[in-house]
């Protein structure tokens, strides 16, 4: 009867421990989060001009797909709506977290090249993308020579109009320094032809809307424009828009920035003229593998100039409309 009774209260003993054990893995067992447990080889950040720009999503794109190939966590910020002391406070901060290198939009005046230093001192690579600072203690710049970009635009001006040309700017911010790269490139292409006179430089603050009402205001100061051109990627889709509000039966030659595909759809619709390309994406690879390089093999490039071109409407064409 005993031997029943220990081997009847063995057995229900045995079953509850299996039982709570089964129990408490299914309850207490936390899986792992791959994501943020993963051991990556080193954690860079890349700083946007603004979060949800497109121009910067391509950027962002490209270096993530280096990233994710040579093993990087990859951390992508930026200030809600283009601002340089909000951008300026995310390296500080980004600076102070320690990460193992950081690339970010160059950002004029004395707090970037302080910055710059202070990264330097700390051993922690800066490299600036789109926007270069020279001046400062940044590793290396990778992206267009803004200045050409600028000179390319004043090329298509001078190779497709005649006669007199009044231009009017519109540029994505004037504290921009990749804008006044481009301005300045873009001045100095036309000086030696006195035929193109320039109006006046409105900002679009980076946004369609704003480059709208930007081009609605150039044309309603001086209506005798006969050109635009816009020197940031939303311009040449606002400069459409603000042009059909206030003039829509007027002739303007117009010359944008970027290839995101509404801009190149209103080449194929004849809205917009030409624009210089840019390669964001090959920015974002390319800054990241350059970063990669610093921590590895120490400098080898000290300037990675991207490609910048003109495109047209049978550039195009032959291109099947693909230029990514
Ligand atoms: C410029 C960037 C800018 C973007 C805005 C690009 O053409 O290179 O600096 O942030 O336009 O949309």
């Amino acid at each position: 009867m005993k031997a029943i009774i220990y081997t009847a209260t063995a057995a229900v003993f045995l079953i509850s421990f299996i039982g709570m054990l089964i129990y408490g893995y299914k309850t207490f067992y936390i899986e792992s989060d791959t994501t943020t447990s993963k051991e990556y080889k080193y954690h860079f950040a890349l700083i946007a001009e603004e979060t949800e720009n497109d121009y910067w999503r391509l950027i962002e794109k490209g270096a993530r797909k280096a990233a994710a190939e040579n093993d990087i966590y990859l951390e992508y910020v930026a200030p809600k709506k283009a601002d340089n002391e909000a951008l300026l406070e995310l390296l500080d901060r980004m600076i102070s977290a320690n990460v193992d290198g950081i690339i970010v939009q160059g950002v004029e005046g004395q707090r970037f090249v302080d910055l710059a230093h202070k990264g330097n001192e700390r051993h922690l690579p800066i490299i600036t993308i789109d926007a270069d600072v020279k001046g400062s203690e940044r590793q290396a710049y990778i992206g267009t020579d803004n200045f050409h970009a600028g000179e390319l635009a004043g090329q298509t001006m001078i190779e497709n109009t005649t006669g007199e040309q009044y231009v009017g700017i519109v540029t994505g911010r004037l504290d921009a320094l990749s804008q006044q790269e481009r301005i300045a490139g873009f001045k100095d292409k036309i000086k030696s032809h006195p035929r193109i006179h320039l109006t006046t430089t409105e900002e679009s603050g980076i946004t369609v809307i704003g480059a709208a009402q930007a081009t609605y205001s150039l044309l309603k100061e001086y209506p005798e424009i006969t050109a635009l051109i816009g020197t940031s990627a939303l311009d040449g889709m606002g400069m459409v828009e603000g042009l059909h509000e206030i003039a829509p039966n007027k002739e303007v030659y117009m010359t944008a920035f970027d290839t995101l595909p509404e801009t190149l759809q209103l080449i194929q619709e004849n809205k917009i003229d030409a624009t210089i390309a840019q390669y964001p994406e090959k920015m974002g690879y390319k800054a990241v593998e350059v970063m990669i390089g610093l921590q590895e093999k120490g400098l080898l490039e000290r300037e990675v100039f991207t490609e910048t071109n003109i495109i047209e409407k049978q550039d195009l064409q032959r291109s099947g409309g693909e230029l990514q």
